[in-house]
């Protein structure tokens, strides 16, 4: 039995329709496609970037997710372990280093942010032949720490402390040492330590 036709009245008929709507997106798909391969291929963002990073007086050379903190790349691609990671979130001030001189949380901060500046850790304040730093010697002669977690971010930062000029009194002390939490409590030998250390460093 032949299929009864569906031609129109202005000569359209089903298999026209079908015939030209096929034609169309087949077009549509191959415009998209060589678009596509004409397009630069752009660089995966996700993908390690190089970046140097001038730490303690040498420079490094890394690639790095863009993700990662300063304090990730100090740890875990220089080697650098002093600096401690406590909390991750800038609760603790483990973490602490000084950036131009100034103390950073690196946990919360990227390592791109210290491209072109200069890092300071606690692997560089003793001198090369083992001589401790004043801030140092002083925390092993007060006790000022018991598990010793703490012990670097504090060290860095008393260091800080001093250089501002906030360490006028065992007041201002604590205040300005507030940032660097130390689960030990050795907070009053903290103080003592910091208070011995200002007199040196100011001779240093
Ligand atoms: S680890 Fe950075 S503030 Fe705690
Ligand atoms: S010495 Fe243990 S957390 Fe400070």
């Amino acid at each position: 039995m032949t299929p009864p036709k569906t031609e129109t009245r202005s000569g359209w008929s089903r298999r026209n329709f079908l015939t030209t709507t096929m034609v169309s997106g087949m077009s549509l798909t191959l415009l998209e496609r060589s678009r596509a391969d004409a397009a630069p291929a752009r660089a995966d963002p996700r993908g390690p970037y190089k970046i140097e990073l001038r730490v303690n007086g040498q420079r490094h050379q890394l690639a790095l997710d863009v993700r990662t903190t300063l304090l990730d790349a100090l740890r875990e691609h220089m080697g650098l372990t002093g600096s401690k990671k406590g909390c991750d979130h800038g609760q603790c001030g483990a973490c602490t280093v000084l950036i131009d001189g100034k103390r950073a949380l690196s946990c919360l901060t990227f390592a791109s942010m210290a491209e072109g500046r200069e890092v300071t850790t606690i692997e560089s304040l003793a001198a090369a032949d083992g001589t401790l730093h004043p801030m140092q010697q002083a925390f092993i002669d007060h006790d000022a720490f018991q598990c010793g977690y703490c012990t670097p971010g504090q060290i860095m930062s008393a260091v800080a402390c001093v250089n501002e000029g906030h360490a006028q009194n065992a007041a201002q002390i604590r205040e300005y040492m507030s940032g660097n939490l130390c689960r030990c409590a050795a907070y009053p030998n903290i103080v003592d330590a910091i208070e011995q250390a200002k007199t040196q460093m100011k001779g240093a």
